[in-house]
């Protein structure tokens, strides 16, 4: 059954395009792409930074911590393994922003091999 949680207007998604928000108890990054609001992971399943503090570039976010690029539809990285958990976006007619915290897709962590593969994140970009 769907909870949905009100957590932004969608007047600050089209200035800012993205932004962090709770649901859930879940960090949860919103993105504004083509004028669709879409709702995935904030934490990066490669090693944890925040992807609400990436770009947003050709519809694709792009990680701050080591540039891996993902789908916000989907919640798949490019060339990557692992898979971020994506939720049901709602807006409404006055332009109220919810979400529904339960997944719509689940969350995969990416293989450790993966993830050693990849320098230390660079702490100025935190
Ligand atoms: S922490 Fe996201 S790409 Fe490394």
């Amino acid at each position: 059954m769907s909870e949905w949680v009100h957590v932004a207007e969608l007047k600050e998604l089209q200035r800012r395009r993205k932004k962090l928000v709770t649901a859930g108890d879940r960090p949860i990054a919103l993105f504004l792409v083509d004028g669709e609001v879409y709702a995935i992971d904030d934490t990066c399943v490669h090693r944890e930074r925040s992807l609400s503090k990436g770009t947003l570039l050709d519809g694709q976010v792009i990680c701050p911590g080591h540039q891996w690029r993902f789908d916000p539809r989907t919640g798949h990285p490019e060339d990557q393994e692992g898979c971020l958990a994506t939720y049901a976006v709602q807006v409404s007619e006055d332009g109220h922003v919810l979400v529904d915290p339960a997944p719509v897709s689940p969350r995969r962590e990416t293989t450790p091999e993966a993830a050693a593969a990849a320098p230390a994140p660079n702490p100025a970009a935190r």
